[in-house]
């Protein structure tokens, strides 16, 4: 089993990536699956001109993202939430890729630095992300307070009520998965 956490933000400063660290440390703690951790941050994709499969000359790193989202399992998404909506880093790379994305199961976990964690990003990802295939897992995770609930390292402040959520939320995504291989769960 081979889970892909895309950390969407690239903000100088950025607290969300704790989720996707904390996300990669409980996974594989538990022997759940193997997991790549896809950092926006260092893929550094440029504004959008064209979809990979239609570019003459894409750049290895797009390619090598692809196959990372065309190889995962199943894929979660730790977004912060901008203005009400998710960042231009995040469409970006949903947008760069297609027949990677089809069928493909997708958790999604959002963050801000308030009480309702980033909650509200879901009216437009989910919308976005439907219109391009996936299969979105009927399960969220917000992490509110992100700054004061996670260390630089993704290590929760409440480890026992933290890693309860995720042991929730990431089982929803692995019956997911299941289903959609046909594996019995
Ligand atoms: C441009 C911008 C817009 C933001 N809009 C919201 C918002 O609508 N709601 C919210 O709860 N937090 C908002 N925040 C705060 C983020 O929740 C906060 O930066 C948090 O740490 C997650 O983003 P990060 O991973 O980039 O740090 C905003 C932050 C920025 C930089």
């Amino acid at each position: 089993m081979n889970i892909a956490i895309i950390s969407a933000s690239v903000r100088i400063g950025r607290r969300s990536h704790r989720i996707a660290l904390f996300f990669k440390n409980y996974i594989i703690e538990n022997n759940l699956a193997a997991v790549d951790l896809l950092d926006l941050n260092e893929y550094k994709f440029p504004i959008f001109e064209e979809r990979l499969s239609n570019m003459k000359d894409p750049p290895p790193k797009a390619v090598q993202f692809a196959e990372k989202i065309k190889s995962a399992d199943g894929v979660i998404i730790v977004t912060p939430e901008y203005n009400g909506g998710y960042p231009a880093s995040l469409k970006n790379a949903i947008d760069l890729l297609y027949k990677e994305w089809k069928r493909k199961p997708v958790a999604l976990a959002t963050a801000s630095n308030g009480q309702f964690g980033g909650a509200q990003v879901t009216t437009s990802l989910v919308f976005s992300l439907w219109k391009i295939g996936v299969c979105l897992v009927p399960a969220m995770y917000p992490g509110p307070e992100v700054q004061d609930s996670y260390n630089e390292a993704g290590i929760p402040t409440d480890k026992e009520r933290t890693e309860k959520r995720a042991g929730i939320f990431v089982e929803e995504l692995l019956w997911c998965i299941h289903q959609i291989k046909g594996e019995p769960v």
